[in-house]
């Protein structure tokens, strides 16, 4: 007998925290920033509800069927499908070697922020505090391992059940946090523009590139794709609504995104900042918000340590799903595995950080930096893929009938059956498929520019 989350919230917590992660707050607005506002945000919501949360409820059905992590979940219905596992387990890699590099920067801003040393609006300025720190290889490499170092920390000594009791408080204070900023944001002077921005579609800019960009961020940030949500779903008890686990999570997720949009955007007109600024974009321009505000030298640290909590709750959960692998599939030792696991994916990211000290031409393939080449090749191909082989397999291989059985198994009537079926089985996979073969055009062609 597996052993089982204590309780649905217990499960809700953890996927709801290995959703909510960077992926909201550091990646969703700078990537609006980047692909023009509005046009990007439409297709992303579009994107949640069409295919995010049909292959949400696929994934947990999945997992809570067969009561196995991905790799075995895959394997037990057909050995020909265990590679999509493989697949992931691999992906979960590339994304830990440069979200760990993120994670690090959230280090280096903790500290910043204890000793005081954000408390400005002067966009120089802060601009030169994002820059020293990518220009400098050992703070870079430092913070990074010391954030792997509490990734491998947390999912070996035993607290990580603590971690998600912890995450019940703190969820809601990161949302409550981001509500404050994003008021404040909202009512500095010229910061209707920034709401412009996000909110007024020009339908116009919508080429392939944007749908691409939007899509793979969308697995990105509901972790789809990679099997963490299918190992989660495996340690689901038979009498959760799986139906509203599926729509709540994606919900929830989303909320944070376009919240910590609203707290970044209007905030980067109003200050003057750069729409395009790229990733730095959360770490100048939230500082300068804070700065702005009473009490911001407080909420400026508390900010940093509940993105750090964020960033902690999906981390252990890509760490997981490698580990799992190795001590299901290979009967490694947990603890030797998830710290082999660690040390691989520390060695993988020391380039990725080392990509952004100045541009280094050591560290960059075709037009692509290390950095920006774990990010493509994660959200765009491998999670991009990754949804696409689940939604045929669940769609074709195991079958919306023997899915929406274990979906009712909790005792309810899924209504809107015949809806997912069909979404599943036509809508979602057509419509992943021709964004998986514009990615891998754009990907290989920047690999040889
Ligand atoms: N969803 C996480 C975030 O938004 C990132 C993640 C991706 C976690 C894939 C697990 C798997 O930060």
């Amino acid at each position: 007998m597996r052993e089982q989350w204590s309780s649905k919230t217990g499960f809700v917590l953890a996927a709801a925290g290995s959703a909510v992660g960077l992926g909201n707050l550091w990646k969703f607005p700078y990537t609006v920033g980047m692909n023009g506002g509005g046009a990007y945000v439409a297709l992303y919501l579009l994107f949640v509800l069409l295919i995010g949360m049909p292959l949400m409820l696929a994934a947990i059905t999945f997992g809570r069927k067969t009561q196995l992590s991905v790799f075995g979940a895959y394997k037990s219905i057909s050995r020909r499908w265990a590679f999509v596992g493989a697949l992931a387990v691999i992906c979960g890699f590339f994304i830990l070697a440069f979200y760990s590099t993120v994670g690090g920067w959230v280090l280096y801003y903790l500290q910043a922020a204890l000793r005081g040393q954000l408390n400005t609006i002067d966009p120089a300025h802060l601009e030169a505090v994002f820059s020293q720190l990518l220009a400098s290889p050992i703070q870079l490499i430092c913070y990074q391992f010391i954030f792997l170092l509490i990734t491998l920390v947390i999912v070996l000594g035993g607290i990580r059940k603590g971690i998600e009791k912890a995450s019940k408080l703190m969820m809601p204070a990161l949302f409550l946090l981001l509500i404050i900023i994003a008021v404040r944001s909202l009512t500095l002077e010229g910061s209707m523009e920034g709401i412009r921005f996000l909110f007024t579609p020009d339908f116009s800019k919508i080429t392939p590139d944007l749908a691409m960009y939007a899509m793979g961020q969308v697995f990105f940030s509901l972790s789809i794709g990679m099997g963490v949500m299918i190992t989660y779903g495996s340690y689901l008890d038979k009498k959760v609504n799986l139906v509203q686990s599926a729509v709540m999570i994606p919900l929830l997720d989303t909320a944070v995104a376009l919240i910590a949009a609203l707290a970044t955007i209007p905030a980067v007109f109003s200050f003057g900042f750069e729409a395009g600024e790229g990733p730095g974009m959360m770490f100048i321009t939230l500082p300068a918000v804070f700065a702005s505000m009473p009490f911001g030298q407080v909420f400026v640290i508390l900010f940093f340590v509940l993105v750090l909590f964020a960033a902690l709750t999906s981390s252990i959960s890509m760490l997981e799903v490698a580990i799992s692998y190795f001590v299901d599939e290979k009967k490694f030792q947990r603890k030797s595995s998830a710290i082999l696991i660690s040390i691989a994916i520390f060695i993988m990211g020391i380039p990725a950080s080392l990509s952004l000290v100045a541009k280094n031409q050591l560290f960059s393939i075709g037009s692509l930096s290390i950095f920006d080449l774990y990010d493509k090749l994660t959200s765009n191909i491998l999670l991009t893929t990754g949804a696409f082989l689940l939604s045929i397999f669940i769609g074709w291989v195991l079958k919306p009938e023997n899915a929406i059985q274990e979906i009712e198994a909790s005792g309810i009537h899924f209504r809107l059956a015949k809806v997912w079926s069909a979404l599943i089985k036509y809508i979602v996979p057509v419509g992943v498929l021709i964004i998986l073969i514009q990615s891998y055009q754009e990907f290989i062609s920047a690999l040889l520019r």
